[in-house]
């Protein structure tokens, strides 16, 4: 059977054990999610996903929704170990017990919280792989990144950020500071990063010169995202409080129209 058809067919049967519901405007690696139908356009990051996941045996993912991300590493590796960890239990409870029974090879633990609260609750265990697909937000996501750090088997660590264009600084700063094996990213309607990271010689000081540098972008973003609120809000009220023939008459000057 080929991939989207063996997809396809589980894909249908979560969304009737989630009784027949999603959460509108909440897409997965599957589908858009403003349309319940399998969604072709993320195909190439469904094969990435499917693709590393090939010879991983323990896997740690932030964002379980519908378990749709979780269904395509199953079908690619049934023996995964899985710690999955989500905020909202409704659709993520159902999803991975079906998952759970249709690949009884694979372990999915799953943890109800708060991400970064979730991850420093992990203690003895770790992962060969980390896929973030939580919340977007470039502060929650740094913090998401720094504490799997300390979660990694081995002297690489292999990440898969689905943050799109919020993490994207968060990516940049991790270039610049890491030992940077690999990187992949997948464009299309949002955007995948796949790092593999050396951290074999990581030692304080260049964690700390990562926090110190992404501390700084961080306030600088969010100056800017204030910046941007006072202005919109402060156009906003000049437009409604400025009598139309005022605002007729600026625009007869700026725009000659
Ligand atoms: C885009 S969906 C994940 C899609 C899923 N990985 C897939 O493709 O099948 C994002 C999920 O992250 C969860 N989430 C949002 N903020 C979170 C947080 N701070 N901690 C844990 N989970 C969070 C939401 O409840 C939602 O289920």
């Amino acid at each position: 059977m080929n991939f989207k058809k063996e997809t396809e067919i589980h894909f249908y049967k979560i969304l009737e054990i989630c009784g027949n519901s999603w959460n509108y405007g909440c897409g997965s690696y599957l589908f858009n999610g403003r349309e319940y139908k399998y969604y072709q356009t993320y195909y190439p990051k469904q094969k990435l996903i499917y693709d590393i996941v090939k010879n991983k045996s323990e896997v740690l993912e932030v964002g379980v929704y519908m378990g749709h991300s979780i269904l395509i590493m199953l079908l690619s590796n049934p023996k995964l170990k899985i710690t999955a960890i989500d905020v909202d239990e409704k659709f993520a409870l159902p999803s991975i017990e079906y998952l759970r029974k249709t690949f009884n090879n694979c372990k999915i633990n799953f943890i109800k919280n708060d991400s970064v609260a979730a991850i420093k609750s992990i203690k003895n265990k770790k992962f060969d792989f980390f896929h973030l697909d939580g919340e977007l937000d470039h502060f929650k996501m740094t913090s998401e990144f720094l504490n799997c750090i300390n979660l990694t088997r081995g002297e690489k660590m292999t990440i898969l950020f689905n943050g799109g264009r919020s993490c994207r600084h968060l990516i940049s700063s991790i270039k610049k500071n890491f030992k940077v094996e690999s990187f992949i990213k997948i464009d299309g309607p949002s955007q995948n990063y796949l790092l593999v990271l050396n951290i074999k010689d990581l030692d304080n000081n260049l964690i700390k010169s990562f926090k110190k540098n992404i501390f700084l972008e961080n306030m600088l973003l969010k100056l800017i995202k204030y910046i941007n609120y006072f202005f919109t809000m402060f156009f906003l009220i000049i437009h409604k409080i400025t009598p139309k023939i005022i605002i007729k008459f600026l625009k007869k000057i700026i725009f000659n129209k």
